[in-house]
């Protein structure tokens, strides 16, 4: 039997590496043959670690091409994680289609837009295949409502992919998004 495609998706802070370990855990406690990966160029909490905003963790192999999720997998292996997929090329969705076509499950979590409002290729197209696609929300920053479906970038440089946490980024519903875009702007509309 096929294996099943699940995407974990949102913005920042809204859970997505928490459900991630949670998933984990459920395979780790039914005693299934795991491996979990990560992209190596996301060092924030260590190369080899997976951790949420709150500190919880779990260790993960890290790599830069999708390739290296192959040679890692033996004819055992039942079900495979990956973390931060945003930054993994999109031929991530060929190895991720030849995992599932041998009969393992595979969760992926990752961001679906950049601070830019851009989908991430790789996350769309896995979105694409999934047979479940879990859209998560944070607590808006700025209204404190539960609402936030996008980042706000608020220091740091002027590039899309820019590893860091909450001294760059805030979680934020679409209106304060769109407040906070029209003050930087001085005001005018539709400018960012
Ligand atoms: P993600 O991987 O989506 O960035 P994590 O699973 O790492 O999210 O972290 C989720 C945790 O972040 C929440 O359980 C909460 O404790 C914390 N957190 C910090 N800021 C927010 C926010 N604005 N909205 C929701 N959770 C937040
Ligand atoms: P998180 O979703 O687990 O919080 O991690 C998102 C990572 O992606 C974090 O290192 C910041 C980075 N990032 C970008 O590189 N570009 C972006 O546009 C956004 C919003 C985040
Ligand atoms: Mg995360
Ligand atoms: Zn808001």
């Amino acid at each position: 039997m096929s294996g099943k495609l699940t995407v974990i998706t949102g913005p920042m802070y809204s859970g997505k590496t928490t459900e991630l370990l949670s998933y984990i855990e459920i395979y780790k406690l039914g005693r299934k043959k795991i491996k979990i990966f990560k992209p190596a160029l996301d060092t924030r909490y260590g190369r080899s670690i997976i951790s949420t905003h709150t500190g919880d963790g779990v260790e993960a192999i890290p790599i830069s091409k999708a390739e290296e999720i192959e040679k890692e997998i033996e004819d055992d292996v039942q079900a495979v994680f990956i973390d931060e997929i945003q930054f993994l090329e999109e031929n991530l969705v060929n190895v991720v289609k030849k995992l599932i076509d041998k009969g393992i499950d595979v969760f992926c979590a990752g961001l679906d837009l950049s601070y830019k409002q851009n989908p991430f290729p790789t996350t769309a197209k896995l979105m694409a295949l999934a047979d479940t696609v879990v859209k998560k929300k944070a607590v808006c920053h700025i209204c404190g409502e539960y609402n936030a479906t996008l980042s706000y970038k608020i220091a740091g440089e002027d590039t899309e992919i820019d590893v860091g946490g909450m001294e760059k980024y805030i979680a934020v519903c679409r209106d304060c998004y769109n407040k906070l875009l029209k003050e930087r702007s001085g005001g005018k509309r539709g400018e960012s």
